[in-house]
């Protein structure tokens, strides 16, 4: 019974957030197709990203009172030289505390939130929350929560959504898996999870989206792609971007490269064109690595 009942609260929930991003939708496309007509052009045109370069570090479920506060010390007193955006993730519990620790330039985000208006949704966090908090941003679809929360492309798109429009900023994660990779399809995997996300949000949304490029297979795992690897897909998702939401949305929005970026990685990743920032795991929890990231900016194009 109890399973019907949410089951049934849950479909009503999907339908009413599909139907108003199909209303959102069905607008804004028709504006698009205007656009269009000068799609050719934009996809040679395609560039850089002229936003500042964003360094994100995610501290995943790892972490105590104790070395969290190490942690922000370190921090606090690492020097930031280079001109950067950054973003702490730390767990939940300890967001407030990190938040209240951390100086400028750090900013804090959630690693996840709910898909909708708060209410039974026991262990969830929903995004007026995270608002409420004063968190600016939340990480959204990571590979983690796809693989092991069973988090579907739709899922993570109707999640940016509505994080957005609560005022949240979102990090939204795409990257294939080894096999996807090796079967050739990482540009068709981004593309299909990018896809899901573009049809739930506006093109001004992406004002507020940072994409996250994240092969599977690199993260945790100390096998970085190459920078080559990186700026190709980086270049990909770009083109994608200009050709499916527009041009001026692909020159501005940020493509951060994730898996395995460390202190002696990022400078060389960092000088691709495409590539405007990291987010970084496993070396983002000892500060003196994660300062020495940050500083990579200096070296981005
Ligand atoms: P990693 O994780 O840097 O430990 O590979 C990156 C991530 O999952 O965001």
């Amino acid at each position: 019974m109890r399973k019907g009942l949410s089951n049934t609260r849950t479909e009503q929930f999907f339908t009413q957030s599909r139907r108003t991003i199909y209303n959102n939708k069905y607008n804004s496309k028709r504006s698009a197709t205007n656009n269009n007509k000068n799609k050719s052009f934009y996809v040679n045109a395609a560039k850089a990203s002229s936003g500042k370069f964003v360094v994100g570090g995610n501290w995943k479920c790892n972490g105590s009172i104790e070395s969290i506060e190490k942690l922000c010390a370190t921090l606090n007193s690492g020097k930031i030289t280079a001109d950067v955006e950054i973003i702490c993730a730390p767990p939940m519990v300890y967001i407030d505390r990190v938040q209240s620790k951390l100086k400028p330039p750090y900013q804090v985000a959630a690693q996840n939130c709910w898909v909708g208006k708060g209410g039974a949704f026991t262990g969830e966090v929903s995004a007026e929350m995270l608002k409420d908090a004063n968190i600016p941003w939340v990480i959204l679809g990571h590979s983690e929560r796809r693989s092991l929360c069973g988090e579907t492309n739709e899922f993570v798109g109707l999640k940016t959504k509505y994080a957005l429009d609560t005022g949240v900023k979102v990090v939204a994660c795409i990257g294939e898996s080894l096999a996807q990779r090796e079967a050739g399809n990482t540009l068709k995997v981004c593309f299909a999870q990018l896809q899901a996300i573009a049809d739930c949000v506006s093109e001004k949304d992406w004002d507020n989206i940072i994409i996250a490029y994240e092969p599977v297979w690199a993260i945790g795992t100390g096998k970085v792609a190459t920078p080559e690897q990186a700026q190709d897909v980086h270049a990909g998702v770009r083109k994608w971007m200009s050709e499916n939401v527009s041009a001026v949305v692909a020159s501005k929005v940020r493509i951060q490269y994730g898996g395995s970026v460390n202190a002696g990685n990022c400078d060389e990743l960092a000088q691709k064109p495409d590539i405007d920032g990291f987010l970084v795991g496993g070396a983002s929890l000892d500060g003196d690595a994660f300062v020495k990231i940050c500083n990579s900016a200096a070296h981005s194009k």
